[in-house]
């Protein structure tokens, strides 16, 4: 006889109970096993989502996703360790120049990754652009590439957090997302099983993320914060504007190409801004904040350590990067202020020119995505290009478009612009 069974657990919190440590280990070992079955689960995480988990509850749904598989340690490295985790945000290409200038900082950097689904991009797919360059490391290579390069970036193994992998899955097709514990437990079980030292967490809010507004991405926020700070790693998080799109590139390939303009002391003042926003708090929780990274952006010493990052793991950092066999340009209707640019949008063409996938198991074009040539507050004329949009399968741009139409204002004088910063709050 099993300590507990599903439908209990599933009416204690139908009628706004609070969940026992005991069955909370159960249920989440139980489903990991196969003993609960997808639809008591997903009754279960329709619960949570419409009647909550208090601070205990979501401690011990995090602790129990942890002990579901390995946890990895770091801390007989050379060097201490700090990672960065974002929530998901349109042309989000940050983790790409911030891996390697942290590195280049002194602190190492073990950040396991995902694919993108839906309309917001995956930094491996984003990485697989790059001809040679491969996801998959064993853990020896990953301890090994984090002693000699400092940086890793990599797919997470089946072997963390597995109870997560199945039930981010099953939400992912009950409606059962956006519920706060549920985010911040799957979150953070990998983050911390991921055993990093440091971590700094960028909440994403507005139309392309998914908080919406800025009182849930704090919830969610002081949520992660408060995990990560009870199971001893040095947590703070930045709440960062997802209103409008990150640079001027949404896509795999364009995505590392402007990456790579950061890290050459060019690109796009917001990405610089909030890579080195998010550089200098990964150095202070790793007890380096002595060290000024705008200085190894300057020197070139990120780049070295992009390029051996890369190598590392089989890339040719000098090769080309693929480019889409069609494009399509949209130009500007009038002539005025770009007053608006909105995240969603971009993302959703993004995702329709093939950049991104509707089912896991979908490919990728790694040339596919939106560049934008202005960015609001910026003046533009009436027929200079807006958008470029890139494709190798020319019968995506109608849908693309359609995505486009709505979001983004010119106008004459630009009275109803008012500029947002891309740093918004700090929680921790
Ligand atoms: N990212 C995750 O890893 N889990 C979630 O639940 C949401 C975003």
């Amino acid at each position: 006889m099993s300590k507990h069974d599903a439908v209990e657990v599933i009416i204690a919190k139908r009628d706004h109970g609070e969940l026992s440590d005991s069955q909370i280990d159960w249920v989440v070992d139980a489903y990991t096993r196969g003993e609960v079955a997808d639809e008591q689960m997903s009754s279960l995480a329709m619960a949570i989502l419409l009647n909550g988990m208090n601070r205990g509850e979501i401690s011990r749904w995090t602790a129990a996703m942890i002990a579901s598989g390995e946890r990895m340690d770091f801390s007989h490295l050379s060097r201490p360790t700090a990672d960065k985790h974002s929530t998901g945000g349109v042309g989000d290409k940050i983790t790409l120049p911030l891996a390697p200038l942290v590195a280049a900082c002194g602190v190492a950097v073990p950040q396991l990754s995902g694919r993108g689904l839906g309309h917001t991009g995956g930094t491996l797919d984003k990485l697989e652009s790059v001809p040679g360059w491969r996801a998959a490391l064993s853990n020896q290579e990953m301890v090994d590439q984090l002693e000699s390069v400092g940086a890793v970036i990599c797919a997470a193994g089946d072997g963390l957090a597995p109870a997560d992998k199945k039930l981010y899955a099953l939400r992912d097709v009950t409606g059962t997302v956006e519920a706060i514990p549920l985010i911040a437990s799957s979150i953070m079980s990998k983050k911390i099983a991921e055993g990093t030292g440091a971590l700094v967490l960028d909440v994403k809010v507005g139309s392309g993320a998914f908080m919406k507004s800025l009182d849930k991405a704090r919830e969610l926020a002081e949520t992660m914060v408060a995990l990560g700070t009870d199971a001893g790693v040095h947590t703070v998080a930045l709440l960062t504007d997802m209103e409008t799109p990150l640079g001027l590139t949404a896509g795999n390939a364009i995505e590392v190409a402007e990456s790579v303009e950061v890290l050459e002391g060019g690109g796009p003042a917001d990405v610089v801004e909030l890579t080195l926003a998010l550089a200098r708090e990964m150095l202070a929780g790793a007890g380096r904040g002595d060290v000024d990274p705008a200085d190894r952006l300057a020197d070139g010493s990120a780049m070295d350590a992009w390029k051996r990052m890369i190598s590392a793991q089989g890339g040719d950092p000098d090769a080309a990067l693929p480019t889409a066999r069609e494009t399509h340009v949209v130009n500007a209707p009038s002539s005025g202020i770009l007053t608006r640019l909105d995240a969603m949008a971009v993302g959703m063409a993004a995702w329709r020119l093939g950049a991104g996938r509707a089912r896991k198991e979908d490919p990728v074009q790694a040339g596919a995505g939106v560049v934008w040539h202005a960015r609001p507050g910026d003046a533009v004329a009436e027929g200079q290009p807006l958008f470029t949009l890139h494709t190798d399968e020319p019968e995506r741009f109608e849908r693309a478009l359609e995505s486009l139409e709505g979001g983004y204002d010119v106008s004459a004088d630009g009275a109803s612009y008012e500029p947002t910063p891309v740093l918004l709050d700090r929680v921790g």
